[in-house]
């Protein structure tokens, strides 16, 4: 086990260049199921997520090289359906095999993600939006047994806009017979770059960025002969945090601004001065940190995967912030940590109250989830009085390439020890 140590108080300054988005890289990789020959994803970032898609898939037959920057990946000779629960309850994204699986090969077994850290999570609206494209499905031991002999379009009506949802339901689609309307579709940038890998595969998909997608199936897909994924916007966010925080002048290269249009929004009225340019944005932290409330919402809205860090700054603002966590029901795990560092967070149901202070002082935490993760590293990097060690880093390894190098690159005492 590793843990990060940072001796914190340095101002960050410089560059930083922000890796493919893996929102986006998962399901991009879990579409290279839906047609044999050879796929090249371009900017799929390192990360043990990534690496575990990859083991699911390696065992069902496929095919994983690096190439030249690409990511070629083949599935000609898939010859296997099954995820695993030793693979998918260390990542629930293995929910997102599940239509590729149905609509290249009619059948899938997919052991159920159990509840996560951050709430209950269910995948209920996957199942019934497939459901209603004729799938017929079980439970059995643990595992959706699902089986149909070729998916029907519909209409789909999804009561949330559930983003892995809404991919599934897109992948699953495309090689329907007929036409799907997924209604109340999550508009995030990472549906975008899924529809436009599909369609450069030959599938045939509208209004993807609004509520309504509308997919016409075909019978055959060709292999992406190359997509790249986006970049990280919540990695992206992440760094103008810090710079926010820290009274930094960093340049973050490679990102797209116009994907965090409410952080940006949310990070001036804090009193950060944000110019976007061609090669990405610069973000110059303010003097004096002023708080602002939060709500996390569904795209185009703040994102729930960036309230951990942004309360993280509120923690050091003057004044008082509210923040209220619309997503997921428990995403405040973060806060008992954060408080052994001298935060004044109370919570009441889904919102938190944020009486900022002068300073956070280091200590050793322990990361319980992705998000918290990191939000414990901005909180190390602003820390006075010692050293703050962050335990448990799997959980930020899942989901950051590299985060303590970049901060080490753009000035910070940051550094990553055997635990
Ligand atoms: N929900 C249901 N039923 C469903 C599906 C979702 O009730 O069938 C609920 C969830 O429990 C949650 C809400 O709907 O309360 C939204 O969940 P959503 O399905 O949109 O989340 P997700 O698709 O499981 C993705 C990201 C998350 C990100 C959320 C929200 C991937 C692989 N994961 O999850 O990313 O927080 O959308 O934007 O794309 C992360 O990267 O740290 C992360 C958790």
């Amino acid at each position: 086990m590793e843990k990060i140590v940072i001796e914190g108080g340095q101002a960050l300054k410089g560059n930083v260049r922000i890796s493919g988005a893996k929102n986006a890289a998962l399901p991009a990789i879990a579409a290279c199921l839906l047609t044999g020959g050879e796929h090249r994803l371009y900017g799929i970032p390192s990360l043990r997520d990534i690496r575990t898609i990859r083991v699911i898939m390696s065992n069902m037959g496929v095919t994983f090289n690096d190439s030249n920057g690409a990511l070629v990946v083949n599935s000609e000779n898939l010859n296997d359906c099954e995820a695993p629960y030793e693979l998918v309850r260390t990542m629930r994204a293995s929910i997102l095999l599940l239509g590729p699986l149905l609509a290249r090969l009619g059948k899938a077994r997919i052991s159920l993600p159990g509840g996560c850290a951050i709430g209950a999570r269910p995948v209920n609206l996957h199942l019934k939006a497939f459901e209603a494209m004729g799938v017929e499905m079980f439970l059995e031991q643990g595992y959706i047994h699902a089986r149909a002999d070729r998916l029907k379009g519909a209409n789909i009506f999804l009561d949330i806009p559930t983003v892995t949802g809404t991919e599934n339901v897109m992948m699953g689609a495309v090689k329907a017979e007929g036409t799907t309307e997924i209604r109340n579709a999550a508009k995030e940038p990472e549906i975008r770059d899924l529809a436009d890998l599909l369609r450069s595969m030959g599938a045939r998909i509208q209004g993807d960025g609004t509520d309504t997608i509308v997919i016409d199936g075909v019978r055959d897909l060709r292999p992406a002969a190359k997509h790249e994924v986006i970049p990280d916007r919540i990695e992206s966010g992440t760094f103008m945090i810090a710079a926010a925080m820290t009274r930094g002048e960093i340049m973050i290269e490679g990102c797209r601004p116009d994907h965090l249009d409410a952080v940006i929004e949310k990070l001036r009225c804090v009193g950060a001065e944000i110019t976007v340019n061609d090669k990405g944005m610069f973000v110059k932290g303010p003097e004096r940190i002023r708080s602002v409330d939060i709500d996390t919402m569904p795209f185009p809205g703040f994102p729930t995967d960036l309230q951990a860090q942004f309360m993280t700054l509120m923690c050091i603002a003057k004044g008082s912030s509210v923040i209220r966590e619309n997503i997921f029901e428990n995403r405040f795990i973060h806060v008992s940590e954060l408080k052994r560092m001298g935060a004044n967070v109370r919570i009441h149901g889904n919102q938190a109250l944020i009486r900022g202070r002068k300073n956070l002082l280091a200590a050793p935490v322990m990361a319980t989830d992705l998000r918290a993760s990191a939000s414990l590293i901005l909180a190390g990097l602003v820390a006075l009085e010692g050293r703050t060690e962050v335990h448990r880093i799997y959980h930020l390894d899942r989901g950051y390439e590299a985060l303590e190098e970049k901060f080490h690159t753009l000035g910070a005492r940051i550094w990553r020890e055997k635990a």
